[in-house]
């Protein structure tokens, strides 16, 4: 496994494998790699010969300061994760070889990139876009690879692939759960005990929902409805947001569900009562397919 610092080092590897017939595929990651990152990585080694990893903490998608500065940082590790799952090159780049002093070029995606986790971290999907633009110039991939646990991440990068014309397959790697159903993030450790067994309402809720729709419900409303009851049960639990959106252009979706639909959810989680753990937001999202043939309730 070779760990290599620089653009142009990355670039020259690239053109090298590419020309002996050889197809990369990037996993993005801004390291502490946890068993979500690790099933990305199984899912490149499915597509392609040759499995390369970056990690960077990107600076330019956190909307605060303290929060970049507090991001888990475990390099050593990271690199025996990836070389316990064989992986062929790690990509660490020192900040400069993203952002050369001065760096003052953006690559930003609209609408789709405004709503949901848009709408309350301003600046967020342009650190992002501009960050892989930035990767995928670098890597010169064949595939690329991201959970869609993120699922308006990775809505955005198939966006951004598409209109700046990036030879670049996008490929969302399904979501991981933990035993007890919550999707794997390196956010979860910092739930207290009772936030973590409440957190448990986001897949009840997703669940519902499923099911509701499987029995004929279509109205939007009410689908949405059993999302916030379900939800409501959990007392540390606020929604950030609950919302049914087209799976593509994520555009809100109209009263009534016509075909498939995402099921986007982020709630915040409050410390447990005796003061243990500390405020989490999590995200979780369902695709919800409604089947053809049922007999619609209303
Ligand atoms: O999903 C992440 O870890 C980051 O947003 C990404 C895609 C690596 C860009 O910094």
């Amino acid at each position: 496994m070779d760990i290599i610092r620089t653009t142009r080092e990355l670039q020259e590897r690239s053109d090298r494998d590419r020309a002996r017939g050889q197809t990369i595929a990037l996993v993005p990651t801004m390291g502490a790699l946890h068993p979500g990152h690790l099933s990305l990585i199984a899912c490149a080694r499915e597509r392609a010969d040759q499995v390369w990893v970056s990690i960077f903490v990107n600076p330019t998608q956190f909307n605060d300061r303290e929060d970049f500065e507090g991001y888990p940082r475990n390099f050593e590790a990271d690199v025996e994760s990836c070389r316990a799952a064989a992986v062929d090159v790690i990509f660490a780049p020192t900040p400069d070889q993203l952002y050369p002093q001065g760096a003052d070029t953006w690559v930003e995606v609209g609408k789709i990139a405004e709503s949901l986790c848009g709408a309350t971290r301003p600046g967020h999907f342009r650190g992002v876009t501009t960050v892989v633009s930035k990767l995928f110039l670098a890597a010169k991939p064949h595939f690329a690879v991201f959970g869609e646990k993120d699922y308006q991440q990775v809505a955005v990068i198939r966006r951004l692939t598409r209109d700046m014309g990036f030879d670049v397959e996008i490929v969302g790697a399904p979501i991981l759960r933990e035993a007890d159903g919550l999707a794997i993030s390196s956010r979860n450790v910092r739930l207290g005990p009772a936030a973590r067994k409440q957190a448990q309402v986001l897949l009840g809720a997703i669940r519902g929902a499923e099911r509701a729709v499987a029995g004929g419900e279509r109205r939007t409303a009410a689908i949405l409805e059993g999302v916030e009851k379900t939800i409501g049960e959990a007392p540390l639990a606020s929604i950030d947001y609950a919302e049914l959106r087209d799976p593509v252009t994520l555009a809100e979706a109209s009263d009534r569900l016509v075909g498939p639909c995402l099921l986007a959810l982020a709630v915040h989680f409050a410390p447990d009562p005796d003061g243990r753990g500390s405020e989490v937001r999590l995200i979780d999202n369902r695709v919800l397919h409604p089947p053809r043939k049922l007999e619609e309730t209303s």
